[in-house]
């Protein structure tokens, strides 16, 4: 018997996925806009796989007749209602460590590239302009021995302030609840909000999207931070204000900010952010190594076929 899985994604996915759901005898049902297609009977969906970001429902769920597991391909579930899953006793499986490494990693490169000015470095360097070394030219914020602020201490946020150990950096982190142990490896010290904003040089965005989370960085959060201050936001689009963000970076407010997410995402391409200079733009790119897609695809599908034959699901959120 084959196993009917609703497999929400508006582009082909890795192919890794559908190689080890098609060894793993499972059907295919593409939900490919962003509405769940009408032409499927949902009285025979098993799981839910999701690659994209589309919203799954409580309703969609209660749609699926025989549903046993969402399975989502990322660590990311804020597009899944959680709660109405736990209400249906249906559990939800996500991707949690296998990416820390490379969403710390890209971090850094967005931290870095707009503290020192790389793509605007990049593009005068190709361009007509560059006629003469100017040592005076495109001057950038010092990392080593900078204050860095991370905003969500977890898995990613602890593996950015390993990084920054490598730079001399002083840490401050702010979270939902104190992280002692990771005080105790990394020197980091626990901040208000406002206080993180206020000292410090770099600022990482590496908390996940909650209604707690949503707009966390507003006009107001950004007039504390310092006017050479560099925030990158590897997150989630709405954890900041990015119309308040706009205004900060036209009003030389902030060197530079770099973000791998938006919202809506992609942004509609005459939207006034994509021509903003002292923005980093990155098409959601924080875990995307080959290695890391390996291991999310692999523990992805781990947890849907969990699922879908009655196992504990091993990375289960909810
Ligand atoms: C994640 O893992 O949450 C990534 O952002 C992909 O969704």
């Amino acid at each position: 018997m084959s196993w009917q899985v609703l497999i929400q994604s508006d582009v082909v996915p890795y192919e890794p996925i559908t190689r080890l759901l098609a060894a793993s005898d499972c059907c295919l049902h593409w939900w490919r806009d962003a509405e769940p297609p009408q032409d499927i009977d949902y009285s025979c969906i098993d799981g839910i796989y999701s690659y994209g970001h589309f919203p799954v429902t409580r309703l969609l769920m209660e749609r699926c007749g025989r549903l046993k597991i969402v399975s989502n391909f990322g660590v990311g579930c804020d597009h899944i209602d959680q709660n109405g899953a736990r209400a249906l006793g249906i559990p939800v499986g996500n991707t949690p460590g296998v990416l820390d490494a490379a969403t710390a990693d890209l971090t850094w490169a967005l931290l870095l590239a707009a503290g020192r000015n790389i793509v605007a470095g990049d593009h005068f360097a190709r361009g007509p302009g560059f006629q003469k070394y100017d040592a005076a030219v495109l001057l950038g914020q010092q990392v080593t021995g900078a204050t860095l602020g991370i905003i969500g201490l977890g898995r990613i946020g602890y593996q950015v302030g390993r990084r920054a150990i490598g730079f001399d950096m002083k840490i401050l982190y702010h979270n939902r609840t104190r992280n002692e142990s990771a005080e105790a490896d990394l020197g980091a010290r626990y901040a208000g909000l406002d206080e993180l904003l206020q000292q410090s040089d770099f600022v990482a965005l590496n908390c996940p999207l909650t209604p707690e989370t949503t707009g966390l960085i507003g006009a107001r959060e950004l007039a504390l931070m310092k006017p050479t201050a560099v925030i990158a936001n590897v997150a989630r689009g709405p954890v900041w204000d990015q119309e308040a963000l706009l205004v900060a970076l036209r009003a030389g407010h902030l060197h530079a900010a770099a973000t791998d997410v938006t919202y809506p995402e992609p942004l509609p391409r005459d939207h006034p952010l994509l021509a903003e200079e002292r923005l980093v733009l990155l098409p959601h790119l924080g875990s995307a190594t080959r290695q890391t897609r390996d291991a999310m695809s692999q523990m992805s599908v781990t947890n849907l076929l969990a699922g879908l034959t009655g196992q504990d699901v091993p990375h289960r959120i909810a």
